[in-house]
């Protein structure tokens, strides 16, 4: 419900770009995402002033396909000094969908706080007919500016539905409806800034995770490899020789893989990498030695966590151990 003006709780915008802030030169094709300003996109909606105190930070302006693991790593920082500031209810963070559903997974990591932190992004540029950006971005103020929403983690908003970071993933390339939750449902809908929560989320996250990112200035690298019929081993060995510290198989159905590629991986184990197997059929659990010996040769299941999920899991565990088993515990925790 929009707050009485007398008493309008403070919200800080964190931009980054994407679609959200894209512009169009002919309205019937192509556009150049993060072309607008945050405050250009604020101005499109005037009925934000009835729902929270704005203030807007330009973090980075890019298409989130170039989102990486340094802008991460300053967006988690600023993302953190803004819920530690006493008078601020909570933070939107405009964002491009490409990338979404990593960013906000890893910031439901490494941000330690209750308060709201929801990302937003569209699918249409704000140039567009129908644009889908105002209403979403009504939408994730009116949810970070609500303390009921508290404890749940990272959000995403978009589409008159709101998203837990762990659960949502991207499954359309162009349709409003591209955010998905398979295994655990939506956190909530949100509709013209009216809320109605659903159950919070059981995984561990923010106030309750064991990562920070204090004191880093890189994460390790983690590569991804996808399977498919006629899999060789040559991209497994790539990623070893690239310096991956860890390796995310998106693998054919259960998190498998063809023989040689399965040779490779149980080498790279041996030279000191951690490898976890996903799936990428996109839903189901990847459950620990049903076709293939994780006890002996030293994998991860991913549990339900998809590829680029994973890696981004992987990647913090890697921060605090390369134990396989320690690894394991950490998918099945969060
Ligand atoms: C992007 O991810 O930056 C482009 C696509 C989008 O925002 O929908």
């Amino acid at each position: 419900m929009p707050a009485s003006s007398s008493v309008l709780p403070s919200v800080r915008l964190l931009a980054t770009g994407g679609t959200i802030a894209g512009a169009q030169a002919n309205h019937a094709r192509g556009y150049k995402a993060a072309a607008f300003s945050i405050n250009a996109l604020i101005a499109a909606v005037p009925q934000l002033t009835e729902l929270a105190a704005l203030d807007v930070e330009q973090v980075a302006a890019i298409g989130s396909q170039d989102m990486d693991d340094a802008i991460w790593l300053r967006l988690a920082a600023r993302t953190q000094a803004t819920v530690d500031t006493p008078t601020i209810a909570g933070v939107v963070i405009s964002h491009g969908t490409d990338t979404m559903e990593e960013t906000a997974f890893f910031l439901n990591l490494v941000v330690r706080t209750s308060k709201p932190v929801v990302l937003v992004g569209a699918m249409r540029p704000a140039t567009a007919i129908s644009a889908d950006g105002p209403m979403n971005l009504y939408n994730a103020v009116a949810v970070a500016a609500q303390p009921a929403v508290s404890g749940r983690g990272v959000l995403v908003v978009a589409n008159d539905e709101i998203h837990f970071a762990r659960e949502v993933a991207k499954t359309n390339t162009t349709q409003l409806g591209t955010f998905r939750a398979t295994h655990r449902g939506l956190a909530g809908l949100v509709h013209a800034g009216r809320l109605h929560l659903y159950a919070p989320p059981v995984r561990r996250h923010t106030s309750d995770s064991e990562f920070s990112v204090d004191g880093l200035s890189s994460l390790p690298r983690v590569d991804i490899v996808y399977a498919h019929a006629g899999m060789g081993r040559e991209l497994i060995d790539a990623a070893v020789r690239a310096g991956a510290r860890g390796i995310v198989i998106a693998g054919v159905g259960d998190g498998n893989l063809a023989a040689p590629a399965l040779a490779a991986a149980a080498e790279a184990v041996r030279a000191g990498l951690a490898v976890v197997r996903s799936s990428r059929t996109g839903g189901g659990v990847v459950e620990r030695n049903i076709e293939v010996d994780d006890d002996t040769l030293g994998f991860i299941a991913a549990d339900e966590l998809n590829p680029q999920k994973a890696r981004v899991l992987l990647s913090l565990g890697l921060t605090r151990t390369r134990d396989p088993l320690a690894l394991q515990e950490m998918f099945f925790t969060y």
